[in-house]
């Protein structure tokens, strides 16, 4: 009874005496998930499944796996965004969000609703931003606001890659393609962001990152998110060169590489100054902000008598939006405006000065400097919402900071 056709839903219909509310919605449901798993296995016709690649990629599978891009659909904060977007105003462009989430979408507009149906319900089949997604971008073209990939020819059974010299297969068709070595790859979905307003170059996402010492000595996107290691690319083939596909961001130790601290203290009498030097060591903006809570917090605490915190203080790197009633907003897909921009510029050195009493009945006290990415923040509808979406509730890692360095020193007051 579960897959029923349309006519043995008429027959039932005529009969609806004996067929309860609750019954009815059930068969409703057998119906759209019949129509969407065919809707899902013409998409995937294109857009091969990733476990289709983990057969004989088993090596990159893994680490795709545990990487933040395998998750782009799945999490709680994403689900929560998506419906605060298509319940607003912009949200009538139903494929947005999916456009970098989910690329597939672009080839697929007429499905947006499955995309979102998908998303929705909290374990989607289909992938977000998976091998075929970016193996078979042929093109990106940066004339382009943001910047558009183009699949060529829909359908293609070619995969693209960095290698000449691949091993042939009887899966798929190999090419060399340099945009695989280049950021240009990564810009379609890593520059620019979707705003109610064209915010233009106020809402760019990198800033100007191709002024930045790394990327003028070479570096590209690759270079630091999908580090150079030796293994296998496909199953028993020779080891070579292959490309890292964990995508080390917020997670994993190129986090290390963000900034340095620098903290000198001075202790004037009952007055004591911390200057914290924080030195960017990212070529592009820190933090990217999209989310527009995406955001850096510089914490100083001051520890005295008993280790107990004497003074506390803030920083914040991020960027405050106004939507069209002049308020502000959460969500860059609402924002009309910048009203504060804060982000560490690309390899900025940003002084902080702090000023307080100087800790008393102590010979000494604790200067504690921490850098790290914020939890999320917003009305508390929206992280309601966020954590009744969570199979963890509150202790959904969104709700966590991500600690990126900490300096603690300890400070003697010669009296
Ligand atoms: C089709 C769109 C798309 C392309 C192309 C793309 N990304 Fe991403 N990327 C995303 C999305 C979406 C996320 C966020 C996933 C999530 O957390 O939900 C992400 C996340 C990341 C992260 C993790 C960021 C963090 O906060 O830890 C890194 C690193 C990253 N991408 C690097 C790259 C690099 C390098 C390239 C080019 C080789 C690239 N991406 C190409 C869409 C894309
Ligand atoms: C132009 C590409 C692009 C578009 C359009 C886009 N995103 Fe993203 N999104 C990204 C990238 C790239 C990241 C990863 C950013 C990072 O980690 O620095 C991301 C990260 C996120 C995250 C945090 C990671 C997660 O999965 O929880 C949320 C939430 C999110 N996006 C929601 C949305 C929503 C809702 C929309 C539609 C209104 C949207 N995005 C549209 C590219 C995009
Ligand atoms: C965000 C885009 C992106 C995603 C998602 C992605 N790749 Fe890649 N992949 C790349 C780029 C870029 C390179 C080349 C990196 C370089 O050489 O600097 C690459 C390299 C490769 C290579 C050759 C090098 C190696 O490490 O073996 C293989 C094979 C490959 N990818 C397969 C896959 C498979 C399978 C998946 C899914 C499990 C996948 N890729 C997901 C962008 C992506
Ligand atoms: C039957 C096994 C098999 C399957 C299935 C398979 N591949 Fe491959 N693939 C290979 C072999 C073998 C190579 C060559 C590796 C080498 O030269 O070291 C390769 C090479 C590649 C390359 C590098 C191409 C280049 O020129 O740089 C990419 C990218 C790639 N595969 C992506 C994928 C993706 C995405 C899928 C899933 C849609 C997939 N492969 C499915 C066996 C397979
Ligand atoms: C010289 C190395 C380097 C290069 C080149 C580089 N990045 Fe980063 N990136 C970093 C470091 C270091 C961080 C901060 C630590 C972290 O979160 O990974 C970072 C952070 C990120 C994040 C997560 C930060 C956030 O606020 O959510 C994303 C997304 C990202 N980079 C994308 C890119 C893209 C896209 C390019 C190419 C245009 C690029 N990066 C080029 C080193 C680099």
């Amino acid at each position: 009874m579960i897959m029923l056709s349309s006519t043995g839903v008429k027959t039932i219909l005529g009969v609806s005496l004996i067929v309860t509310a609750a019954a009815w919605s059930h068969l409703l449901d057998g119906r759209i998930f019949a129509q969407d798993a065919k809707s899902q296995a013409a998409i995937e016709k294109t857009f091969p499944n990733s476990n289709k690649c983990k057969r004989c990629h088993e090596r990159v599978f893994e680490e795709w796996e545990t990487s933040p891009l395998s998750r782009s659909i799945h999490s709680p904060a994403f689900r929560a965004a998506l419906d605060a977007f298509l319940a607003s105003p912009a949200g009538k462009d139903k494929a947005l969000c999916f456009r970098c989430h989910a690329p597939h979408v672009r080839e697929f507009q007429d499905q947006a609703q499955l995309f979102i149906d998908q998303a929705k319900s909290g374990d989607p089949q289909i992938d977000g931003v998976a091998c075929a997604q970016c193996h078979l971008i042929k093109q990106v073209d940066r004339t382009k606001q943001p910047p558009e990939p183009k699949y060529e020819p829909p359908g293609s059974k070619i995969l693209y890659g960095p290698y000449k010299d691949f091993a042939t297969n009887l899966a798929h068709q190999s090419m060399e393609l340099g945009l695989f070595r280049k950021s240009d790859l990564c810009l379609n979905c890593h520059q620019s962001v979707p705003s109610a307003a064209n915010l233009g170059k106020t809402n760019d996402l990198l800033g100007n990152w191709d002024q930045s010492k790394a990327v003028k000595s070479g570096k590209e996107c690759q270079t630091c998110h999908m580090p150079e290691q030796t293994g296998e690319s496909a199953n028993g083939e020779k080891k070579r060169t292959v490309a890292n596909h964990t995508f080390p961001g917020r997670i994993g130790k190129l986090r290390q590489e963000a900034a340095k601290l620098d903290v000198e203290t001075k202790v004037e009498g009952d007055k004591t100054t911390v200057i914290v030097k924080v030195q960017s060591l990212v070529p592009h903006n820190l933090p990217t902000t999209h989310p527009a809570w995406a955001s850096v917090v510089l914490d100083l605490e001051i520890r005295g008598k008993n280790l107990k915190t004497v003074f506390s203080e803030k920083r914040v790197y991020g960027r405050l939006y106004q939507d069209v009633k002049g308020q502000k907003t959460n969500f860059d897909f609402d924002a009309v405006k910048v009203l504060e921009d804060t982000v560490l510029k690309p390899e900025e050195l940003r002084v902080e000065t702090f000023t307080f009493p100087t800790p008393k009945e102590t010979k000494t006290f604790d200067v504690e400097a921490t850098l790290s990415y914020a939890p999320v923040t917003g009305p508390a509808p929206f992280l309601q919402r966020i954590e009744a979406e969570s199979s963890k509730g509150s202790q959904d890692p969104v709700f966590q900071p991500i600690e990126i360095v900490k300096r603690t020193d300890n400070i003697p007051i010669n009296k």
